[in-house]
């Protein structure tokens, strides 16, 4: 894809859609912190996890030195046991809670407890290909740092004799109050929580974030794991939460496919074969998360079994993880037809006919383009051109409608959270925009 460059034409000629490509470019420039990126300035005031891996794809369409660099700088956060941290600090700023201190992080740097979904090794692979002879050095050094960070993930975040990745905060999914986490979240007791300040609600309506309530427990699960030394087998196993994710294990999936690519790249005969015996226990994972009662993957409590009881919109990155079973799909494509007929501006992060649909409230229904993307890339590849296109042209016609929200209204279309956010212009850049067209 072909874009201007930021230097200035003449307004006035410019055409609208032009506009908006430029605009996405200067809310990655906006954001930049050296050699890393915010998720938005003020709300979210330091590096996370996955928004860094986006913006990577974001910056690669105009700069791909700066989108290695993105990438690089995630990995000053990672632990020594292979974590990928899912906020790296650096430093304290009093505008975000919890911080450093609240966390207790057992890394030199300064981050928290948990990971995030590992969108990385899809995002490093797509950057090898489009320079390899560029990439390959910097590739060199980042594949260990992701088969470290993929072995945490399936030793630390699965429970003996199961393959499903769990979260033991729901914050480590992304999809930080999806009603998903709610069966297991109320049997975490917040009795005791260390008194705090929230200061989300300094920068967003109540109305779209979590509540008091869940926001005790969030607490409660960071004492938790801070009182064990973040001891992540101990989290997992017998931690006040774990729960079997669609959306870290879909992701992972994938990401596992695109790090054995790689692997083959650079002849790294026993990784491929490590990788194998990942993409072995993946599929026994899809066979764990399928609830035939909803016709749809969903999340799984891992301390009593039960599914969670609604479709969440990652349910359909089983594509994009390569998991295809042809009964199991043709349930889920109904399940994806009755959502798109229902939402004008997909992809609702939860079904809006569950009684939990909140079209507002964060993961509990608004539209992210980011899932969007990843869903999209998954049904283009199974040949849903349709879908996909169906999609994508709705995040496009949303990010025109109202701009670079952090998420979107998927009935009205109407931005919420924060603005001017760098995940929404990176997948303006690299997918949405008309620019990216053929
Ligand atoms: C929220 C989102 C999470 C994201 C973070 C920064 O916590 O739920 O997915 O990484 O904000 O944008």
């Amino acid at each position: 894809m072909k874009l201007p460059s930021t230097e200035q034409t003449t307004p006035n000629v410019r055409p609208k859609k032009l506009d908006l490509d430029q605009r996405a470019i200067s809310i990655l420039r906006e954001n930049e912190w050296g050699d890393y990126t915010l998720p938005t300035k003020g709300l979210y005031p330091y590096q996370w996890n996955w928004d860094s891996m986006f913006v990577a794809l974001g910056f690669s369409e105009i700069d791909l030195d700066r989108a290695w660099t993105e990438v690089e700088s995630l990995f000053q956060g990672q632990w020594k046991n292979g974590m990928a941290a899912h906020i790296v600090f650096r430093r304290d700023s009093p505008s975000y809670f919890p911080g450093p201190k609240i966390w207790g992080g057992t890394h030199e740097v300064p981050t928290s407890g948990c990971s995030q979904p590992p969108v990385a090794a899809t995002i490093v692979r797509d950057l090898y290909e489009k320079d390899p002879v560029q990439g390959k050095k910097r590739l060199l050094d980042l594949f260990p740092r992701l088969m470290r960070w993929h072995r945490w993930f399936h030793t630390m975040r699965v429970i003996s004799g199961g393959a499903a990745i769990a979260v033991t905060h729901p914050w480590e999914s992304g999809r930080d109050n999806s009603p998903d986490w709610d069966e297991a979240l109320d049997d975490v007791d917040p009795s005791g929580v260390t008194p705090y300040t929230r200061k989300d609600l300094g920068h967003v309506d109540a109305a779209m974030r979590p509540t008091n309530a869940q926001y005790d427990r969030y607490i409660k699960l960071v004492e938790y794991g801070r009182n064990c030394g973040w001891d992540h087998a101990q989290i997992t196993r017998e931690g006040p939460f774990a729960v079997a994710d669609p959306g870290i294990t879909f992701i992972l999936m994938r990401a596992d496919r695109d790090l054995q690519a790689l692997a083959r790249y650079l002849e790294k005969e026993s990784a491929v074969h490590e990788i194998d015996t990942w993409l072995y226990r993946d599929k026994i994972a899809a066979d764990y998360l399928w609830n035939d009662d909803i016709d749809a993957y969903a999340a799984r409590n891992m301390r009593n079994g039960q599914h969670s009881d609604g479709v969440s919109s990652v349910s359909f990155l089983s594509y994009y993880a390569g998991i295809t079973k042809p009964k199991r799909d043709a349930k889920l494509q109904r399940t994806l037809n009755r959502i798109l007929s229902i939402a004008p501006y997909s992809l609702p992060s939860f079904d809006p006919e569950h009684p939990k649909f909140d079209s507002k409230r964060y993961w509990r229904g608004p539209t992210w383009a980011i899932i969007n993307y990843l869903v999209a890339r998954g049904l283009s590849e199974y040949g849903f051109e349709e879908k996909a296109n169906r999609i994508r042209l709705d995040t496009r016609r949303v990010i025109q409608k109202s701009g670079f929200y952090e998420y979107f209204d998927p009935i009205t279309g109407e931005g919420s959270g924060g603005n001017n956010f760098t995940w929404t212009a990176a997948i303006w850049l690299a997918w949405a925009s008309p620019m990216t067209d053929g």
